[in-house]
């Protein structure tokens, strides 16, 4: 299967290297284009087998996936300027904000088979949240491209409504975690932590948190009632937590993000 991704910026540059490290697509399946020869050669000198070119139609031709990774104002443009072959070649997009009601409304003939796909920027070192939407696909074509994503990450399959829900929790969660162990890294500097040192120690109790609830059946309430004991040093900083309105607070953005 042929992949040409279209725009080779944070998103396309990442799944390019990313697709191109795992095993499901051969590096020389792989095309990007983009109209910025040197961000071409970067993905190149990542891997020489990856092909490059300044012609999204060229490069679209022949692929049975295109991806379409430019900016959301751009996406229309690139679209209609293609000569895309919607029997033959399925279209995933991961701009943002985009339905596909105007997808459909920009490629003839219908209908197309229409994959939206929302990663995370950890999608850089093979870590992202991936959430997936499909249009008019079979699920032998929903598979292949969760399967292509999942060498970067989970990936989930969600109808199309659910986007904005889980944008906020995984595209704009990783800002919200970020910003959490910026703060805490804040606290460390106070108490007389090197910056470096307060990095590694929030970063890494950060991912055991997370690796407590992805690889053991639990629940945060469980591993939290695990650390605080009565009377204890835990316990007197989860309450600090919400007298200062964290939990609302966390409530309130991701609500607010997922108003899209
Ligand atoms: N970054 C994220 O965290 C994230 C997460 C989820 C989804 N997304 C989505 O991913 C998409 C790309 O975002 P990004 O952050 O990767 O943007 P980006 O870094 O600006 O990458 C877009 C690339 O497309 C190129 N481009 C512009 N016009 C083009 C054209 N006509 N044909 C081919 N390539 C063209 C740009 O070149 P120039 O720079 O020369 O214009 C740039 O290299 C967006 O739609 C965004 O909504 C991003």
């Amino acid at each position: 299967m042929k992949i040409t991704i279209i725009g080779a910026g944070n998103m396309g540059g990442a799944i390019a290297r990313g697709l191109a490290r795992g095993s499901r697509v051969a590096a020389a399946d792989i095309t990007v284009a983009d109209p910025d020869p040197g961000k071409l050669d970067s993905i190149k000198a990542s891997n020489p087998h990856i092909h490059t070119a300044t012609s999204n139609r060229e490069a679209a031709a022949g692929a049975g996936i295109i991806l379409i990774a430019v900016k959301p104002w751009l996406v229309k443009e690139v679209i209609t300027a293609l000569d895309i072959n919607p029997a033959k070649q399925i279209i995933a997009s991961v701009a943002a904000g985009i339905p596909f009601s105007e997808y459909t409304a920009w490629i003839t003939p219908q209908p197309a088979t229409l994959f939206r796909i929302v990663p995370n920027t950890a999608i850089s070192q093979q870590e992202s949240m991936t959430l997936v939407a499909s249009h008019n696909a079979t699920r032998e074509q929903e598979q292949l491209i969760i399967s292509l994503f999942e060498e970067m990450g989970p990936t989930m399959l969600i109808p199309e409504k659910q986007i904005p829900a889980t944008t906020a929790l995984a595209s704009c969660g990783i800002a919200y975690v970020l910003k959490y162990i910026q703060a805490a890294m804040q606290a460390g500097i106070e108490m007389g932590i090197a910056p470096k040192d307060a990095a590694k120690i929030v970063a890494q109790s950060a991912k055991g948190a997370a690796a407590l609830i992805l690889k053991g059946d639990t629940h945060p309430a469980v591993e939290i009632d695990k650390v605080t004991t009565p009377g204890g040093i835990t316990i007197k900083g989860i309450n600090e937590l919400e007298h200062a309105g964290f939990t609302s607070a966390v409530i309130r953005a991701l609500k607010e993000a997922g108003k899209g």
